[in-house]
């Protein structure tokens, strides 16, 4: 059986992604390689850091592999935070600091429209193919919902008045920006000979 590596240590994304394959792919967490490098993401783009995973696996353990690099991108903020989504306020996964900056520099401007953008990379038998996924919304004056994680609070997607905390994750891996981008992974896959 084909040995597919997700550059990634997050159960949930492993689960959502192993649920989908048709069977004829193993999928390996980098646990289950025993990698435990720091893969640092000094990429521009968000492209750039998904490749510089899947890269990184692929040259050194021998074995296909994927990595996604995810975030949110505000249009009156100048696209910020982008590839610092994470890290906006300073430190790594404080999202509540995250979410207070972005209000901030929001105050006074109507442009509230924002989208998350997901970019998968995949190295497949040495060669790199990119997928991405989007969904556009707003960014709402206050927080609003408990299910989810970083900006989900504060994000309405179009054509909903709910937030994406306010939602159930099936609901929400159907419309998001991840779910979208792996689809297309997905897709691909389920169509190698
Ligand atoms: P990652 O690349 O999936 O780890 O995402 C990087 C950062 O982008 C996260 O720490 C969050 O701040 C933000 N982000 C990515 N996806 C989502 C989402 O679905 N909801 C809310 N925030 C997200």
């Amino acid at each position: 059986m084909q040995q597919l590596v997700f550059a990634t240590n997050n159960k949930h994304k492993l689960e959502e992604v192993a649920a989908k394959l048709n069977g004829a792919i193993k999928l390996l967490s980098l646990d289950d390689i025993h990698c435990h490098d720091d893969i640092e993401e000094t990429g521009k783009t968000f492209a750039d850091n998904a490749s510089i995973k899947s890269r990184h696996i692929y040259f050194k353990y021998h074995v296909n592999c994927f990595g996604d690099d995810s975030g949110l991108e505000v249009e009156a903020l100048n696209n910020e935070p982008g590839i610092y989504s994470a890290r906006y306020a300073g430190t790594h996964g404080n999202h509540q600091a995250n979410i207070d900056k972005v209000l901030t520099g929001l105050k006074g401007k109507l442009n509230r429209k924002a989208r998350f953008r997901t970019v998968i990379s995949l190295m497949w038998e040495g060669k790199e193919c990119f997928f991405e996924g989007t969904v556009n919304g707003i960014i709402r004056h206050e927080l609003s919902g408990t299910d989810g994680f970083g900006y989900d609070p504060i994000f309405e997607p179009e054509g909903y008045n709910i937030t994406f905390a306010e939602m159930g994750m099936d609901e929400k891996n159907a419309i998001s920006h991840r779910g979208r981008a792996m689809e297309q992974l997905i897709a691909f896959l389920n169509n190698l000979d």
